[in-house]
């Protein structure tokens, strides 16, 4: 298979002999028949690891797995019950003690807060550079254990150039992670730019329906089997009904990512136009510092379903605006099929230290806008009423 589209539908493999069915039911079991009594052995999924018990394996998971680790060119996956389960036990199994581990200071706030203390409790050297390529580079050296970025920053969406860090890293034995939530694998593949491992918040794009939280890593067999040890140990394997609605929403993940980011453009063109507009963040605007870097790394000139901007007169202003909408919901999540604003200060970004904020711009008059399924015009005219 070589399309994003037909590894979404069909990469998961599954197949019932029993009834002839290829859609991966949800196997609520948690116990297996141990050992098989056919052929006296333990019964084991694709990667090798025993199917007994459900902390450890689950078959609807197993299903999806497969479908991430496809559409993300993996050689594996494991799926989590959320996204941070995922980041806490890749975390876990990649972090030596004392290891030094150098992330942008603009990331998802529950990330910077689980690395904080992580740090503190593994000993480790947590360094918080500015989220820029080139301060990334700068900050790597050969003490450095593990690096963390996001494709796209959250919330200004600076787009890091993830080939070049991951070339540095892999120069230097440093283990790149990325955080591939907002690009999503239709946008991007950091593992084909010899990035060490990849992670998701599969609450967003990939289950995409704001009704399903859950995470992933994908990467290759060996770190996989690394952390799947931990999230035995931690029991965060994701639950059998999730995963069924995940596999079901990540077969239209590139329908979905293509519209969500066509509209987007076309807002932020709006948006950038708007005398009530101070500022609009989008990498696929031509006036865009990110949109080279884009254009090198992303597919198919999308550019991702988030936009974020800055309303004329601060606070009041930007939560007067939240108020008035009527289609868009005031909500701090993304990548779903309702198209959701929320003030980054306030929720995603409010665990960045207030002086760091400051220097990244991340006010009170910032909005994020992560744009779903509706029709562009009807965004468009509430955006428009709502501005009045
Ligand atoms: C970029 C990014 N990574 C990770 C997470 C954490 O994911 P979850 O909420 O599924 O635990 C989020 C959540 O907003 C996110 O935006």
């Amino acid at each position: 298979m070589r399309y994003d589209d037909t590894k979404s539908i069909h990469s998961h493999k599954f197949y019932d002999e029993e009834t002839g069915t290829f859609i991966p039911p949800i196997y609520l079991a948690v116990v297996y028949e141990h050992p098989d009594k056919r052929t006296g052995k333990p019964r084991t999924v694709d990667r090798g690891t025993e199917l007994k018990y459900g902390r450890e394996e689950n078959p609807t998971v197993r299903a999806l797995e497969r479908v991430l680790a496809a559409l993300e060119a993996g050689d594996d996956a494991l799926a989590f019950n959320s996204g941070m389960a995922a980041l806490a036990a890749a975390i876990l199994a990649l972090t030596p003690p004392g290891a030094e581990i150098v992330v942008p200071m603009e990331a998802y706030g529950k990330t910077l807060a689980l690395l904080r203390e992580f740090s503190r409790r593994l000993r480790a050297r947590l360094r918080l550079v500015w989220p820029s390529t080139d301060s990334i580079i700068n900050a790597v050296s050969r003490r450095t254990s593990i690096v963390l970025v996001e494709t796209m920053t959250n919330p200004t969406l600076k787009v890091i150039d993830v080939r070049r860090v991951a070339e540095y890293c892999r120069d230097n034995g440093a283990i790149l992670v990325v955080d591939n939530t907002f690009a999503t694998p239709v946008l991007y593949n950091p593992l084909k730019d010899s990035a060490s491992l990849v992670v998701h918040s599969l609450t967003k794009y990939l289950a995409g329906h704001n009704d399903v939280l859950g995470g992933a890593v994908i990467g290759d067999r060996e770190t996989v089997l690394g952390i799947w040890e931990w999230r035995t140990l931690l029991g965060g394997i994701m639950q059998a009904f999730e995963a069924y609605l995940a596999l079901r929403g990540v077969k239209t993940l590139v329908l979905r990512v293509e519209k969500q980011s066509r509209t987007a453009l076309e807002i932020a063109e709006f948006l950038q136009d708007h005398p009530r507009i101070s500022e609009v963040y989008y990498p696929g605007l031509d006036t865009s510092p990110y949109k080279p870097v884009a254009d090198k790394l992303f597919k198919k000139k999308l550019y991702g379903g988030v936009v974020s901007f800055k309303v004329k007169g601060g606070r009041e202003e930007a939560l007067r605006l939240m108020r008035r909408l009527n289609i868009i919901k005031p909500a701090p999540s993304l990548g779903g099929t309702e198209s959701l604003i929320t003030m980054p200060a306030a929720t995603a970004a409010s665990a960045i230290p207030p002086e760091d904020r400051k220097a990244l711009g991340i006010d009170e008059s910032l909005l994020r806008l992560s744009i779903g399924l509706e029709d562009p015009e009807d965004l468009i005219e509430d955006l428009s009423r709502a501005l009045q």
